[in-house]
């Protein structure tokens, strides 16, 4: 699930169906109105390139079929169209593909880039000052060094004492059981409280920790005004509408103290150094000389002149750029850690043979209700990993890695994709449809975690053929004959989502037992927005004490 996906499931956080409803209106009505401005405007479709999947109604297209029944529509095109066409959903003409290229989409940087997405449709560089969206790549880049497996050891008790925090807070001792309508809704909180320690520490408050919970969302409802508003009106329109005005605020009020007082105690050479991003990115610039400069050389992180008075004034200004990045970090790890939580927990309602298996691992592991979980029982948790294996591999998107074409592209095999637009790659397939040894294809969509339980480098971080949720890792590159080339932005934070939700799910696993309401048989743990997106099926739980 990338950065775009994790907006449209962010929706399914916080949001009740009533209001899902009109969100999907309101985007409705917003892609409809920028279909017919286009018209109005005179935009015209390219002739050439692959295959135009046919469709009758103008604007609607392949919306409501995608919406419908995804696999089938999907399977129905793949077949009669191959690797490569185009389809029409939400009033935007959209490249689909998969197999060769779709790895090519996947290591693709500059070229086809998230980036375009993130500017173009979900005008994030709008709702975050440029010395924040400027500075992703320092972020990305920050993960990789800080969130390696050996250095996880370091966030296993912050991470342990935020989950507790957290069940204790949204459950606590349950002597009735107690019905959640949307689990998601209150994975999310969970996930947010023990981010907002990992990333800001001990001192951060309930205001902020809603404020990263809430920031993907807004992102989305936000997307859609801007969409409609013109450039004038923009700050206006955003102020009435959404909440990210409201963030910022909380940021600042509450985190740029904590960096003011870190920043004034580390003058003293008793100061121990703590364990969190905005420890760590109070010296990024020492951290990444490189990257520093070149961002500076472009005005990347902000303009020229504030970055002079910056370094001019640091402990006065440093702190009020600070405050803002850890909502750039949240927009990119809550949702997507959560939404696969909320996954999980609905694999094991809906399989109660590998819910026993878990179980068991854990009461080896943790036979006592006071056992901690150390770093090194998370190592030794081989049937959880293999189970989120399964439930990532199934979490992956209908239609996934949306990339902008920031220049006409042509593919390896001469597929041409127009400046501007999008393209999408069908992740589900590529996790499914697995080649055998004689060349021959199989369709591999039950759920089996034990499947790749004993190969050695099949687990829940590495990528591979059939694990693309992450992005395009080096075993696929390799599979794929292209080992100098794998995807530059395969996940950072991947080591760290898992390791949580190893944490959070055993904890909940100790404590509570949860069930479908009226013990009903449960629907399917996976769900599509608009056919693509995939999100965590609504189905209330209801949960209880195990003792
Ligand atoms: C299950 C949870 C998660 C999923 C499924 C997920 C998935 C992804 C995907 C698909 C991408 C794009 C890869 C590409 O472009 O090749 C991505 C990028 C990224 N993710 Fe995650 N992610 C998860 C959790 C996290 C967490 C916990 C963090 C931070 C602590 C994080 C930080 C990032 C960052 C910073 C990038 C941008 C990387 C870059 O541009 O180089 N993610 N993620």
């Amino acid at each position: 699930m990338s950065l775009i996906e994790n907006l449209f499931s962010a929706i399914h956080s916080h949001l009740s169906n009533d209001n899902i409803i009109s969100y999907v209106a309101t985007g409705a009505a917003v892609t409809a109105s920028g279909y017919l401005l286009r018209q109005v405007l005179g935009g015209r479709r390219e002739p050439a390139g692959p295959p135009r999947v046919p469709y009758t109604i103008p604007f609607i297209g392949h919306t409501l079929e995608l919406n419908k029944n995804p696999r089938k529509f999907l399977k129905e095109c793949n077949a009669k169209y191959g690797e490569t066409y185009f389809i029409h959903v939400l009033g935007a003409e959209t490249l689909v593909t998969q197999g060769k290229l779709g790895y090519e989409v996947m290591r693709a940087d500059s070229d086809l880039s998230m980036e375009g997405t993130l500017r173009d449709i979900l005008h994030l560089d709008k709702l975050l000052p440029e010395e924040v969206f400027g500075f992703k790549d320092i972020n990305a880049a920050s993960m990789r060094i800080y969130y390696t497996p050996n250095r996880l050891h370091k966030h296993t008790e912050d991470i342990q004492i935020a989950a507790k925090e957290a069940l204790d807070d949204l459950f606590g001792y349950l002597p009735e059981p107690k019905k959640l309508d949307i689990p998601h809704k209150t994975l999310h909180r969970i996930i947010a409280r023990i981010s907002a320690r990992l990333f800001i520490g001990p001192e951060h408050n309930q205001e902020v920790v809603d404020s990263m919970a809430l920031f993907t969302g807004d992102v989305m409802k936000a997307a859609g005004v801007l969409t409609m508003t013109p450039s004038f009106l923009r700050k206006t329109a955003l102020k009435y509408t959404t909440n990210i005005p409201h963030h910022h605020q909380v940021m600042r009020k509450h985190v740029k103290p904590i960096i003011e007082e870190r920043m004034r105690q580390k003058n003293d050479d008793a100061y121990i150094k703590k364990e969190d991003y905005i420890e760590w990115m109070m010296e990024w610039e020492n951290e990444f000389p490189d990257l520093t400069a070149d961002h500076n050389s472009k005005g990347a992180c902000g303009s020229r002149v504030l970055n002079l008075f910056i370094s001019l004034f640091p402990t006065l200004l440093f702190p009020i750029k600070l405050a803002l990045w850890p909502l750039m970090q949240s927009f990119a790890s809550i949702n997507s850690t959560s939404a696969s939580c909320a996954w999980a927990i609905n694999w094991m309602v809906a399989r109660p043979d590998v819910y026993e298996v878990l179980m068991r691992e854990i009461g080896e592991l943790l036979p006592n209700d006071d056992d901690v979980i150390t770093h090194e029982i998370v190592l030794q948790m081989d049937h959880m990993d293999a189970f989120l294996r399964e439930v990532l591999r199934h979490g992956a998107e209908n239609l996934g890695l949306r990339k902008v074409a920031m220049r006409d592209y042509v593919f390896s095999d001469g597929t041409l994709l127009k400046k501007g637009k999008v393209v999408c790659v069908q992740e589900l397939q590529l996790n499914f449809l697995k080649k055998n040894a004689d060349g021959t294809m199989t369709y591999e969509d039950t759920f089996d975690p034990w499947r790749t339980m004993h190969q050695k480098t099949k687990n829940s971080v590495n990528g591979a053929a059939d694990h693309v949720i992450f992005g395009l890792g080096k075993h696929q590159a390799k599979l794929h004959g292209r080992s100098e080339n794998h995807s530059k932005h395969m996940c950072p934070g991947r080591y760290l989502a898992v390791y949580v939700m190893k944490i959070v799910l055993t904890y909940l696993l100790k404590r509570y037992k949860f069930q479908t309401v009226n013990g009903a048989a449960p629907v399917r743990p996976v769900d599509y927005l608009w056919g693509m997106i995939a999100i965590p099926m609504i189905q209330p739980l209801e949960f209880s004490n195990r003792k």
